[in-house]
C-alpha cells in the first residue's frame, strides 16, 4: 500500500496531483507523503509487536526536522551520526532518552554534546573511543552510557558500498577484541557498559543475514556473560525498488528476536531508515532538453547527482515515471540523465516509454531516504526544496536554498 499513485492516469500524492504542484513550485523538489511515513513506521512496529522495540529512526536517511517531527509524534526515537544530526532530532523533540549516537569516527566535540545532553547511548566503535568518552565524562562529571558495537563478520547480501558488517570494513569491533573490551571496560570509571550493538548493512532483502547475526551476539552473551540492558539490532531492512525485488519476511526472524528478547531480558532497538522513508517520496524534475544520442533519446532532466545521489553513488534503480499516463509510445529508447558534467550523472535507462515532451514533467520514485540527506552542491547548484503532502494540504518542509547565500558564503 502506498499514497503515491495514479488516479485517472493522473500520479498523486495523497489527495494532492503531483502534475499541479510542479506546475506551482520551481522544479526540481522533493514531495513527501505524510501517510506513507506514519503507515511505513506502524507496519516496521507491527512486525516486532511482541519484542515492543525502540525504534531508533536512522537520521542519515532523511534528517529534515519536520520529518523529524512527524516520527516523533508518532513515538520514533533516532540513531544519529553526527553532532549535527543531533542537534537536528533535539530540534525536533526527540528526547534524548531516545536517541543512539554510532559512528566510527566522533570527535571530541560531538561526544562532548552528546554526554552533555545525557543522550540514551553513545554505541562505541573502538577501544581509543571509549577511552576518550570515558576522559570527557571526567571532565563534565559523568557516568555515560556506552554500548558496543558488535563486527558480526556477516556477508549480507547487498551493494559492496553499503556492507557494513564484514570483517574487512571499519565498522564495530570484531568478536576476539569485543570480548576483550569487555574485560578491560571496568578500568574506565566513567563509563557504564548498558548495550551491544550490531549493524551489517543497508537494502538487505533476505532474513537471513539478521538471523544469523542474532546467533553471533548469543555467542558473545554467553562468553561475556554481561547481560546487556538493550541490544541494539541495528537497521538494513531493504525495499522493492524494482519491481524484481524479494520483499524481505521479518515474521520469522521477529520470532527470534522475541525468543531472544525473554532470554536475556533486554530490551530491543532497531534503527531502521529505508524501510521507514524509502517510499515515501518522489523528486519531480522537468525534463529540460530532449536530444537525440546514437541509439536512443536522452531526456535531460533539470536534477541532477547533486540532487539524488543513489543512482551515481550505488548503481541504485529508480523508476522514472510521467505525471500524466498516456498509451503513445516514444519511438527509441530512452535514457534519463541529469545536467552535471559527470558521466555518471545518469538515472536510468528503457526500452519502451511512453511518448513524452521536452518540458514535460517526470518523478523519480522512492527518493525518500538518502534522498535529500546526501544531495550536496556540486557544480555550484543549490539544494532543492523540499515539501509535503499531508491528504490534500502542501507545506514547504524546506526552502530552495538561496544561490545567492550560497556564493556569499
Ligand atoms: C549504524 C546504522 N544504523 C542504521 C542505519 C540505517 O540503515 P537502513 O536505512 O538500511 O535501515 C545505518 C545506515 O547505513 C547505519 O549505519
Amino acid at each position: 500500500m502506498s499514497s503515491i499513485k495514479y488516479k485517472n492516469n493522473n500520479l498523486f500524492v495523497e489527495n494532492t496531483s503531483v502534475k499541479r504542484l510542479a506546475l506551482k513550485y520551481k522544479s526540481p523538489f522533493y514531495l513527501y507523503s505524510n501517510d506513507n511515513i506514519i503507515r511505513n513506521y506502524k507496519s516496521f512496529y507491527s512486525n516486532f509487536k511482541k519484542v515492543d522495540p525502540l525504534i531508533c529512526f536512522s537520521v542519515k536517511a532523511n534528517s529534515n526536522v519536520q520529518i523529524l517531527k512527524i516520527l516523533k509524534k508518532i513515538g520514533s526515537g533516532a540513531d544519529v551520526v553526527s553532532g549535527g544530526e543531533l542537534l537536528k532530532t533535539l530540534k525536533s523533540g526527540i528526547k534524548p532518552n531516545k536517541i543512539v549516537f554510532s559512528g566510527v569516527g566522533k570527535t571530541e566535540e560531538e561526544l562532548r554534546l552528546a554526554i552533555k545532553k545525557n543522550i540514551l547511548l553513545i554505541n562505541v566503535e573502538s577501544e581509543n573511543e571509549a577511552v576518550v568518552i570515558n576522559k570527557i565524562s571526567g571532565q563534565i562529571g559523568k557516568k555515560t552510557s556506552i554500548g558496543i558495537r558488535l563486527n558480526p563478520d556477516i556477508n549480507a547480501p547487498t551493494h559492496q558500498k553499503i556492507s557494513t558488517g564484514k570483517a574487512e570494513d571499519k565498522f564495530g569491533l570484531s568478536k576476539k577484541n569485543l570480548i576483550i573490551f569487555c574485560q578491560n571496560i571496568k578500568k574506565l570509571k566513567n563509563l557504564r557498559l548498558e548495550a551491544i550493538s550490531v549493524h551489517i548493512g543497508s537494502q538487505i532483502l533476505s532474513e537471513n543475514p539478521f538471523k544469523k547475526t542474532l546467533k553471533v551476539l548469543e555467542e558473545i552473551i554467553l562468553k561475556t556473560k554481561i547481560n546487556f540492558k538493550f541490544v541494539d539490532l541495528g537497521g538494513g531492512f531493504g525495499i522493492a525498488y524494482k519491481k524484481s525485488d524479494r520483499k524481505i519476511k521479518l515474521k520469522n526472524y521477529s520470532n527470534l528476536v522475541e525468543k531472544f528478547k525473554r532470554k536475556y531480558n533486554c530490551k530491543i532497538i532497531f534503527e531502521p531508515g529505508r524501510a521507514i522513508l524509502g517510499n515515501a517520496a518522489v523528486l519531480v524534475a522537468k525534463i529540460q532538453y530532449l536530444k537525440k544520442g546514437v541509439n536512443k533519446t536522452f531526456a535531460i532532466l533539470n536534477a541532477g547527482m547533486n540532487d539524488f545521489m543513489r543512482p551515481a553513488l550505488y548503481d541504485a534503480t529508480h523508476n522514472i515515471v510521467p505525471l500524466i499516463k498516456n498509451n503513445k509510445k516514444f519511438n527509441k529508447a530512452i535514457e534519463f540523465v541529469g545536467p552535471i558534467c559527470e558521466t555518471t550523472c545518469r538515472f536510468i535507462k528503457y526500452k519502451n516509454y511512453q511518448k513524452i515532451s521536452q518540458s514535460d514533467y517526470v518523478a523519480i520514485m522512492d527518493v525518500g531516504a538518502y534522498g535529500a540527506s546526501l544531495s550536496s552542491n556540486y557544480n555550484t547548484k543549490p539544494l532543492i526544496a523540499e515539501l509535503l503532502v499531508t491528504k490534500n494540504k502542501v507545506t514547504v518542509i524546506r526552502r530552495k536554498q538561496d544561490l545567492h547565500k550560497l556564493i556569499n558564503y
